[in-house]
């Protein structure tokens, strides 16, 4: 198994399933210090004329801080035979596990920023922008008030693809 490199605009599936049910892994960061989370909201399509994704990270996640320090991370994707191992990197943070030695998913750098070896299919971004979300923006108090109070706001990422990768 090795990965290819894809022409995005190729690619099958269904984006709803693949983010809401199989969710995918966030990692940030260098081959020297990067952290990972799982993720199961987010968007794909364009944005600025190019094939994009926006992720969502709460500022107490460790890896808010790998997502505010890189300008490069990756959105990976994993067969069902790794829901162990996102659900760890799901409920774990990464300032009191090493969560690739927990699961073993083995990390590599691709493109300047860290995946893992066994993922189906990573998308490379490069952040073009970034935005707290507020109270004041939403149009109804129940959804805020459902998601945030008690945890922290997410921070919004739009990460343009530069590269997508499958296992083959
Ligand atoms: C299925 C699933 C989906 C999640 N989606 C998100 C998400 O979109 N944004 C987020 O900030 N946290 C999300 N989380 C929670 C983080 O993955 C979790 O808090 C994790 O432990 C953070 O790790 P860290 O502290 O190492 O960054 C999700 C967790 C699970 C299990």
């Amino acid at each position: 198994m090795g990965f290819v490199k894809k022409n995005v605009y190729e690619l099958s599936g269904n984006p709803f399933n693949e983010i809401g049910k199989e969710w995918f892994l966030i990692t940030a960061g260098n081959g020297e210090n990067y952290n990972t989370m799982t993720a199961s909201w987010g968007f794909m399509g364009v944005m600025w004329g190019t094939p994009s994704i926006l992720c969502a990270v709460r500022t107490n996640r460790h890896t808010f801080k790998f997502m505010e320090d890189s300008d490069i991370y990756t959105i990976s994707f994993f067969d069902e035979s790794y829901r162990n191992a996102l659900n760890f990197c799901g409920t774990k943070s990464g300032r009191d596990y090493d969560k690739a030695k927990e699961t073993g998913l083995t990390p590599i750098e691709i493109d300047g920023a860290v995946t893992f070896e066994q993922a189906k299919r990573v998308f490379v971004c490069k952040k073009r922008y970034s935005e707290m979300m507020n109270q004041e923006s939403f149009t109804e108090k129940s959804t805020y008030d459902k998601w945030y109070s008690t945890d922290p706001m997410h921070k919004q990422y739009i990460g343009e693809i530069i590269a997508v990768y499958e296992n083959e």
